[in-house]
């Protein structure tokens, strides 16, 4: 594939009006879902990313019938699918195919499926998945990176979750809404696309409540039925772009989010002294001076997500102050400091916690991106730091952000795509 980086003259304080995107961790999961439909589904809103792409090309594989119109809405038809394979060079391209065990578990009552991909932010075990899946019937073996699952019929029980994780609650939520009975989720992931994908499977015919509680209760249906539905906007890069107005000290409404999903990086901003306004569909954030110091502890939602840990970093390198990061859920997601490093920030890291120092001013250099969050982190340090910033390995930010360089070109960025020769 062709190499591609992003080049960012940065000192250009972001200013004007940008609209969000769907949510890709929410699109990740309702495409998987329409499995579990006799019909075909529109959905709306759905990112024009590679995940996306990548999810609907297993979906084709497996025999459904998509049609994709970026901006417009997806139709898929799942009547066709007649196969429950999911090879390796399908699921490694992205985590969310694991999603493709319990929607093929909830429709076939089997499914053997590769090991999953995704960003390499520490080990990423899927063995509370797979809990799930036996509580619910299903003989599930993991031989030569597949996982193959199968259960004569799936029968509603008690799941109770060690640890709170998104992905375990989504997957067991797709395999039991078809299930004899009822299924209570104990420990569920609260995440926004949680309750979004609920509603999705509601729309469905599904019965679903509690889904944003740490308690989601399932009664099985025989059959769902087809759906019209538009996913919800991305949370993540709702706050990416909220960091960069305030990295570059801008001021920029972001049009299209809940506010209400973002509280917990609106309370840490206000917290640095950044303005921060909302109403119901946007928020307005400026920056005009000196920002302080903070401490950032990533927890499950409604907490501080884990997945702008990353992005805040860089504007914490030239707070006010010494700012201490706690990375609480995964093991390995500092990756990006080593780079930023290199662009003039003081940073210490010890195992999940990392301490910055803030310096006055990043400086632009060549630097490799790591991972999905730790492309965005690095965007955002190239468009305060001055002087021109080479950022390679892009794929990883083309898999979930819609047009990133475009928004924030349209937002006054000096940020250019080129081939690398
Ligand atoms: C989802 O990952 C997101 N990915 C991640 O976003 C996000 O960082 C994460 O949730 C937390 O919010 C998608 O939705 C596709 P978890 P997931 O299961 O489901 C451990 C991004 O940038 N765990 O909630 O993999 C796990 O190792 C991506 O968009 C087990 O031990 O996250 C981690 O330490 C990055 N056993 C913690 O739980 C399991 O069976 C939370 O993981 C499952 C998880």
């Amino acid at each position: 594939m062709r190499q591609e980086r992003l080049k960012i003259w940065g000192g250009n304080a972001l200013e004007g009006k940008v609209r969000v995107s769907g949510g890709k961790n929410t699109s990740v999961a309702v495409i998987p879902a329409v499995l579990l439909s006799d019909q075909p589904c529109t959905i709306e809103n759905i990112p024009d990313i590679e995940d996306v792409h990548a999810l609907v090309q297993i979906l084709k594989n497996l025999g459904a019938k998509v049609s994709y119109e970026p901006g417009v809405n997806m139709v898929i038809d799942p009547r066709g699918v007649d196969d429950w394979h999911v090879g390796y060079h399908d699921a490694k391209k992205l985590r969310a195919s694991y999603y493709l065990i319990g929607a093929l578990l909830g429709r076939f009552g089997k499914a053997n499926v590769a090991f999953p991909g995704g960003c390499k932010i520490g080990s990423r075990p899927i063995d509370e998945h797979l809990k799930g899946f036996r509580a619910l019937g299903a003989e599930v073996e993991e031989r030569a990176g597949m996982i193959v699952a199968q259960a004569k019929e799936l029968t509603g029980t008690d799941v109770f979750f060690d640890i709170v994780t998104v992905g375990g609650t989504i997957n067991v939520m797709l395999a039991a809404v078809k299930a004899k009975g009822t299924t209570i989720i104990y420990n569920a992931a609260k995440e926004p696309h949680i309750v979004d994908l609920a509603n999705f499977l509601n729309s469905m015919g599904a019965k679903i409540k509690g889904a944003g509680t740490d308690v989601i209760r399932i009664r099985g249906q025989e059959s769902l039925h087809g759906t019209t539905y538009a996913v919800i906007p991305d949370q993540i890069e709702t706050g990416t772009l909220m960091i960069a107005a305030a990295a570059t000290h801008g001021d920029v409404e972001i049009l299209g989010c809940i506010p209400t999903h973002m509280e917990a990086l609106t309370a840490k901003l206000l917290e640095m002294g950044v303005h921060v306004s909302d109403s119901d569909d946007a928020i307005r954030v400026k920056m005009m001076r000196a920002h302080r110091a903070v401490n950032i502890k990533t927890q499950v939602y409604p907490g501080f997500p884990t997945d702008l840990q990353q992005p805040m970093s860089a504007l914490l390198t030239t707070a006010h102050g010494t700012s201490l990061i706690q990375e609480t859920i995964f093991d390995q997601r500092f990756k990006h400091l080593d780079e930023m490093i290199r662009m003039g920030a003081n940073v210490k890291v010890m195992g999940r916690n990392a301490i910055i120092e803030g310096v006055p001013q990043l400086y632009g250099a060549p630097v490799n991106v790591t991972d999905l969050r730790a492309g965005a982190a690095l965007i955002v340090a190239g468009l305060m730091a001055s002087g021109i910033t080479e950022i390679y390995e892009l794929e990883y930010i083309d898999r979930g952000y819609e047009h990133l360089e475009e928004k924030l070109r349209n937002l006054g960025a000096h940020i250019e795509r080129e081939p690398v020769d």
